[in-house]
């Protein structure tokens, strides 16, 4: 885990502000948070911080931003419930508190060299989004990269620019698709669940390695269809979620077995998780 040491107290939160916020779909925002004390997040891709909304409470969110990005760091929040609806109602200048970052992210040295597989279903693209402009921002460290994104309608799509950025880069090919398109909606793209992207892409299963990270439903058939690729279980990279509380490892809220997802994980090595009954 890296991370700085903000206070001696590890459930403090250190200060910080909303700088900028973004409507990306009627559920999701996007907020630009900048730390009070002017210091880098210094993230994982992967990695999440709790978020701490005075007179709500905290919430674990991805990092969504590269690390390779100056300055604010970026969480794409869908309003749900108390924190994250409070959240929504907040105005830019307005205070939070940022504990972490928190967990083990996507080892981005480990990927040097290696052609990249990015699965991400609906909000599971807010942490793919932190190490796919990484790589892109780092694109001569990393080989040939493709990116699949799924969501249920036209309108949910999230990062819209980038993605027809990512579809434009010589070194990407990135393939969306719409679980189902409403008649009144205009599409032309894919209409059909993200695993049936995964058959019509040409990967190498030597040197390919894959990042997922989507709705719990999604992690099964996503790996029936890798296994179908050939795709070794050690070449696959799943991001978790579960419930959690402490974040450090302290509350056991996220256990999957042995493992505490937000101390061990999100971001798990497919072949260490496979036999755990709860983790798919
Ligand atoms: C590691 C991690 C990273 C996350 N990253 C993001 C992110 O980048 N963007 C984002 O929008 N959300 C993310 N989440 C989910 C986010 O933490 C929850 O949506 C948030 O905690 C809900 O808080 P609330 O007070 O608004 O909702 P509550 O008022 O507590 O609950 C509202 C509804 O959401 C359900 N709920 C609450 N927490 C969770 C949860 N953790 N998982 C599933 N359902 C839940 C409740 O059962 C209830 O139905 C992440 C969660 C984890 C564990
Ligand atoms: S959230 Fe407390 S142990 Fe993981």
């Amino acid at each position: 885990m890296s991370g700085i040491i903000y206070n001696k107290n590890i459930f403090d939160s250190e200060k910080a502000t909303i700088v900028s916020i973004r409507d990306l779909t009627e559920k999701e925002k996007l907020f630009e948070i900048e730390l009070d004390s002017a210091k880098s997040l210094n993230h994982e891709p992967g990695q999440f911080i709790e978020l701490f909304v005075p007179g709500y409470g905290e919430a674990p969110f991805s990092v969504s931003s590269s690390p390779s990005k100056d300055g604010p760091f970026e969480l794409c929040i869908r309003g749900v419930g108390r924190v994250t609806n409070a959240i929504h109602r907040a105005e830019e200048g307005d205070k939070v508190g940022v504990r972490g970052p928190f967990g083990n992210g996507f080892d981005v040295d480990f990927l040097k060299g290696k052609d990249l597989l990015f699965i991400g279903g609906g909000l599971g693209l807010v942490p793919l989004r932190s190490l796919i402009n990484y790589v892109r921002d780092n694109c001569g460290d990393y080989g040939d990269t493709t990116v699949l994104y799924g969501c249920k309608e036209p309108t949910e799509r999230l990062f819209i620019e980038e993605l027809e950025e990512w579809k434009q880069m010589s070194f990407c090919q990135a393939k969306e698709t719409v679980d189902s398109c409403p008649a009144e909606v205009e599409w032309e793209g894919n209409v059909g669940v993200i695993t049936t992207l995964i058959p019509e892409v040409d990967i190498d299963p030597e040197t390919t390695y894959a990042a997922v990270c989507g709705p719990p439903v999604m992690y099964k058939f996503v790996m029936e269809e890798l296994n179908e690729k050939g795709l070794p279980a050690d070449h696959r990279f799943l991001s978790l979620e579960r419930r959690m509380k402490c974040g450090i490892g302290e509350c056991g809220h996220c256990q999957i077995g042995e493992y505490y997802v937000c101390r061990d994980g999100p971001v798990f090595n497919y072949a260490e998780i496979k036999d755990e009954e709860e983790a798919i």
